[in-house]
């Protein structure tokens, strides 16, 4: 299954899956492209590492995106080698043809596992039109035989067949002896795959061979909705989710901060919180500060102009990443 992130990659660990692919499909499925043709190198990388820092059982298979390798084979070793060098993954795959049999060899000899994709490649679809089925006639069912065999001989240790008819995935499995996995193939393979966006139900596109097993996407839109509800009703934040601290002499500066960061509008602490102003219960007139949109409040914040973050902003922003990631460490 795929996996592009820690969370994720955790809960397959969890479930004991063998195999995660950092698929290219992250394009699609989690960097809004429209296909997986501009993922990067760096995009992958990035990704994987994610995967990695979060798994210790399963495989994690590095997917090369498209131009990282095909052209020039020392600089394809290179994107390949720094999957396994410095981002942790135990394999890589590529989008497979004549052209990567070589390849597959060369990444064998240096240490370099990989699985070859056959079937239908998506980086192809400028070529092939769309993503339909491949190897549907005699000719193209023979022509992914023979690349099947070419690759194991090569050294591949693992086939990826996508969207090809049922038998044509059993031959290739019958006709050589590394695990075939089948997305779209049919059942007569060693292993099945699926992208897990498909799975949780989370894609916009859905391909015709993958089936949904989970409504995550329903569940996303629920907790959001409830979120800003709770926000606008002022039932969250309650009690227990924050604290007041009396701090000597606070009162005074907190009157004093908002008496000269709202001149005119005179928002004043109220006396009866006795520490610094809540949003709620420090505000004097209107109930609370007025809500607008986020581009208007930094618009205004920004004295009319767009929103360019300020120093302070971005490196609050740096500063709160890596603690979100601790967090999520620690409830594994
Ligand atoms: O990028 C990807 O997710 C794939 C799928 C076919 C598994 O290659």
């Amino acid at each position: 299954m795929t996996a592009y992130d820690a969370p994720t990659a955790a809960t397959l660990e969890k479930a004991g899956i063998d195999m995660i692919l950092v698929g290219d499909s992250v394009g699609n499925a989690m960097l809004g492209y429209d296909s997986t043709l501009p993922v990067t190198v760096d995009e992958i990388a990035s990704h994987t590492g994610a995967v990695v820092r979060a798994t210790d059982e399963s495989l994690v298979i590095a997917d090369m995106p498209f131009m990282s390798y095909g052209a020039d084979t020392d600089e394809a070793i290179e994107h390949c080698g720094r999957m396994i060098k410095e981002e942790g993954a135990q394999a890589i795959k590529h989008e497979s043809g004549p052209h990567t049999v070589e390849l597959t060899e060369r990444l064998v000899d240096v240490g370099i596992p990989v699985m070859a994709h056959l079937g239908l490649n998506p980086q192809r679809v400028n070529e092939v039109g769309d993503l339909t089925r491949q190897a549907t006639d005699s000719q193209a069912a023979r022509e992914t035989l023979d690349l099947a065999k070419q690759h194991e001989e090569a050294g591949a240790f693992a086939l990826l067949i996508e969207h090809v008819p049922a038998n044509v995935a059993k031959t290739i499995s019958e006709a050589i002896d590394i695990p075939t996995i089948g997305i779209g193939a049919g059942p007569y393979v060693s292993g099945q795959g699926l992208i897990i966006t498909d799975v949780l139900g989370m894609g916009d596109w859905v391909p015709p061979f993958a089936e949904q097993f989970a409504d995550v996407q329903s569940e996303m839109d629920k907790g959001v909705e409830q979120f800003k509800q709770r926000v606008k009703d002022e039932s969250f934040p309650r009690e227990g989710h924050y604290v007041e601290e009396s701090v000597e002499g606070f009162n005074e500066i907190a009157r004093s901060a908002a008496l000269s960061c709202c001149p005119t509008t005179a928002r004043q602490p109220s006396s009866s919180s006795g520490n610094a102003p809540s949003h709620r219960s420090g505000w004097t007139g209107a109930s609370n500060p007025p809500r607008t949109s986020g581009l208007a409040m930094c618009r205004r914040a920004q004295g009319g102009t767009s929103y360019q973050p300020t120093a302070r902003s971005r490196s609050r922003l740096r500063s709160t990443r890596p603690s979100v990631l601790v967090a999520h460490s620690r409830h594994r």
